[in-house]
């Protein structure tokens, strides 16, 4: 465990509304800031900071917590690892090898063995038993050692032992090796031996500045191409993407989004210093979201064979739903950004990315390939396709403009397209309410509660529940006379029961911080934590109230817990009513 005391430091210097602003723009409303949430999709801001409480909730989609919270859902960090980052950015010391959760540790263990083999690997290029890999970056991919020391590329010596019996003198041991995707096992020896070999090294550093994974591509044509990192305690490959810790700083406008490590460093060595790549999968959810955090326009520069195109598809839809715009890259001539870049130069590329497509063109254009438009059954498919497609752009004048393209290209009169495309609007949007219609009663009947599935069994107990411990959060002066009142056993639900629980036994420690809580719950948990607190804003907080909640709780709990079955039948009866 890193020390309460430190973890109050970490708090006390990065407080929240700075924090909160290097991602979301916020704007004061009386004593608290209001911003677009930035974990979910939103026109309208329900995301809430509260400076005087040190915490955030959106009122939206429910996420909130205190600071580490925050930066653990934005970053994508655990605990211990959202503690590193804000202590890094505070400028406080975290000796994690001497404390730290068990997890922390081995997390901090990992990124200091990934550290050291990133260096041996470096070294190597300078070294005779890497020339090869020397001469493979220079001579065949042209990369200057300037490019080379920026990225901290390296090189893999042919050769079992290396890396493992350096780890070794160094006091790693063979589980964290493993662990760490660094080395095997081998099975006739039992011996660990080095996992890259005779590779050149593409380390993959993130945010906060950790070397959390490497790429080792063979120098030949030989295969796997590359082999990388899989996922460790230290590393996730969804949520992560190479080079993003360059790209990051620029305030980007825009970035480049990419397939390969090459494409990315050729970009950057040719001025373009928001180049990403994802890390040997196609673009994750966690990846788009992680994009929308730093930029709002993505140029999609992926290869031009079938493959890339098809990944192109994805990418764009993706980025699409976490609202960040998109344009396609078009490589005429060459099969990826660095190939393009070596043939026609950094000027062309340039140019490239203002005729970029949109993603209308860009499917639109399959479209056209797909069909043969002097065939009028195929004209008619086509551009059936297309009405789907055009009902589907929320922008009026948008639609416009493509609906007119879309009938001059396929020589249909623009009315008739107009009219199919509006009665297709038309069937989506009644479809749409219904299914929102659904969500909502499905939501306000606690049936799809995740984070407390027990709440619909006993609404009225699960409610006084929140009573008691949305006064706690506030006041937690009056967890001993909760204590007096109710026993963890008294709790209707097993996630009071828990919120409960870690309340006492901080009070217990006597450190009470809801912020101690990211320790025990997971962040959906946390949002609702804050969801308790916040719903006890301006409502009366003393110790009458908890006699009452409590004693509400103890009534409505004794009453039998209803099953599934009685929950089907009350649901039923409500419809009716
Ligand atoms: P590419 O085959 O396009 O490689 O795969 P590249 O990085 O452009 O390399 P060059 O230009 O041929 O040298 C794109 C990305 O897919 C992942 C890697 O992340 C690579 O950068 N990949 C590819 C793998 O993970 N494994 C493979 O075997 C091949
Ligand atoms: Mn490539």
């Amino acid at each position: 465990m890193i020390s309460p005391e430190v973890i109050e430091e970490i708090k006390e210097r990065c407080d929240i509304e700075s924090i909160v602003s290097s991602y979301v723009t916020l704007k004061r409303a009386g004593s608290n800031l209001n911003g677009l949430c930035p974990f979910h999709s939103e026109k309208t801001p329900s995301f809430t900071v509260f400076p005087i409480a040190s915490n955030f909730y959106c009122f939206g989609c429910g996420a909130g917590g205190d600071v580490i919270t925050f930066i653990m859902k934005i970053e994508g960090l655990d605990y211990p690892g959202a503690l590193e980052f804000l202590a890094k950015r505070a400028g406080i010391p975290l000796d994690l090898n001497g404390q730290g959760s068990n997890e922390g540790k081995r997390r901090a263990r990992i990124l200091s063995m990934n550290r050291e083999a990133g260096r041996f690997f470096h070294k190597q290029l300078y070294e005779k038993a890497g020339i090869a890999g020397h001469t493979y970056l220079t001579q065949k991919r042209g990369l200057s050692d300037a490019v080379i020391k920026h990225f901290g590329l390296g090189f893999a010596p042919n050769d079992f032992g290396a890396l493992t019996s350096y780890l070794s003198s160094l006091g790693y041991t063979r589980q964290e090796m493993t662990e760490g995707f660094l080395c095997g096992i081998s099975r006739k020896t039992d011996k660990p031996y080095d996992y890259f070999r005779n590779r050149v090294i593409f380390p993959i550093i993130d945010v906060a500045g950790n070397l959390i994974a490497f790429g080792g591509r063979v120098m030949d044509d030989s295969t796997p191409k590359y082999l990388n990192t899989s996922d460790t305690p230290a590393f996730k490959k969804s949520k992560n993407l190479f080079a993003l810790n360059f790209a990051k700083k620029r305030g980007a406008e825009h970035m480049i989004l990419c397939e390969g490590y090459m494409d990315v460093i050729a970009l950057h060595a040719a001025g373009f210093d928001n180049a990403v790549a994802t890390l040997g999968t196609a673009i994750t959810p966690e990846q788009a979201r992680l994009l929308k955090r730093y930029t709002k326009k993505v140029f999609i520069a992926y290869d031009s064979d079938a493959a890339g195109q098809r990944a192109a598809e994805r990418a764009f839809r993706l980025l699409a739903e976490v609202g960040v715009e998109t344009k396609l890259l078009k490589m005429k001539g060459a099969k990826d950004p660095d190939e393009y870049l070596r043939k026609f130069g950094d000027v062309r590329f340039k140019n490239l990315m203002e005729e970029g497509k949109s993603r209308f063109d860009f499917t639109f254009d399959n479209v056209l390939a797909r069909y043969d438009l002097q065939n009028s059954e195929d004209r008619i498919a086509a551009a059936k396709e297309m009405t789907n497609v055009l009902s589907g752009i929320v922008s009026g004048v948008e639609r416009d403009v493509y609906t007119h393209k879309v009938a001059d290209h396929l020589k249909l009169p623009f009315e008739a397209l107009q009219r199919d495309v509006d009665r297709l609007m038309r069937k989506n949007r009644s479809e749409t309410k219904k299914s929102e219609m659904r969500t909502i009663v499905r939501k306000t009947e606690g049936y799809q509660d995740r984070v407390n599935p027990d709440y619909i069994k006993n609404v009225k107990a699960a409610k006084a529940e929140e009573g008691v411990l949305g006064i706690l959060l506030q006041f937690p002066e009056l967890i001993p006379a909760a204590q007096k009142l109710l026993s963890c056993d008294d709790f209707c639900t097993e996630y009071g029961r828990i919120v409960y629980e870690a309340l006492q036994q901080f009070y217990i420690d006597g450190k009470l911080e809801i912020g101690r809580l990211n320790e025990v719950l997971t962040e959906e948990q946390m949002g609702r934590v804050m969801r308790m607190k916040v719903a006890r804003d301006g409502l009366l907080n003393n110790e009458t109230v908890l006699h009452e909640c409590a004693n509400t709780l103890k009534m409505a709990k004794n009453k039998k817990e209803m099953d599934i079955y009685e929950i089907i039948d009350a649901k039923r009866r409500k419809q009716n009513d």
